[in-house]
């Protein structure tokens, strides 16, 4: 499953994003509120549980979450994204996978990687800005479900066609939600219209 969250308030921040001369800061608050946008989407079929409250006048049923949720930035783009996730999900767990895309291959190297026991249960959210050739993506996931994760999510901010097609072959069964679907890669595997290397733009490197 594809889904472009196409909404008016991420269209104006694309706008934004896009913008060579937006600098670093302007982008992470910029990121963070599409992430912010983003979440009520992508946490739509979260199973939620009754329980009992006390108001100032009476009891009644309230609801939660009933599984805990997992955040997993891939690094370090990842990160960027991440503090707009976790303002509409406080409670949610962090856990983390490093990979850094060679720049000739094109293809992904692991350098980090601290996945918590518990995901079997989990809600799982992987967060990367970026779904390019679709190298990265694809073998972070391969990483959780060897970790036992079942049920993941992956949110992006700008989607290429060809790194969809790559995704939804290998794993049919994980949803990719997009702030924004563009147009094609270029020869170098960036997106194209895109906002760059969103790493470098984040970070200011
Ligand atoms: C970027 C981006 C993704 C990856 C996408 O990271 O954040 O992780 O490239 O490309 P792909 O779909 O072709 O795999 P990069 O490897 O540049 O590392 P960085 O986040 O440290 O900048
Ligand atoms: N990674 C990025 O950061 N940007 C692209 O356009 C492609 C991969």
């Amino acid at each position: 499953m594809f889904q472009e969250i196409a909404h008016p308030l991420i269209a104006h921040e694309m706008g934004i994003l896009r913008q060579k001369d937006c600098p670093p800061a302007l982008f992470r608050q910029s990121v963070r509120r599409v992430a912010a946008l983003m979440t009520p989407y992508i946490c739509e079929s979260f199973a939620t549980s009754a329980y009992e409250i006390e108001t100032p006048l009476e009891t009644t049923t309230a609801r939660r979450l009933q599984h805990d949720v997992v955040l997993v930035p891939i690094l370090r783009a990842g990160l960027g994204f991440l503090d707009g996730f976790l303002d509409m999900l406080p409670h949610a767990i962090v856990a983390h996978i490093g990979l850094r895309r060679n720049e000739e291959t094109l293809q992904p190297h692991t350098y980090y990687s601290n996945l918590p026991l518990a995901v079997e249960s989990a809600e799982i959210i992987l967060l990367d800005p970026m779904l390019a050739t679709g190298g990265s993506a694809v073998e972070a996931v391969k990483q959780l479900r060897e970790a036992g994760a079942k049920n993941i999510r992956f949110a992006c901010l700008v989607a290429a066609p060809e790194g969809v097609e790559y995704f939804t072959k290998a794993w049919p069964d994980v949803p990719v939600h997009a702030a924004v679907l563009d147009r094609c890669l270029n020869e170098k595997g960036y997106i194209l219209p895109g906002l760059g290397d969103a790493g470098d733009r984040l970070f200011g490197t």
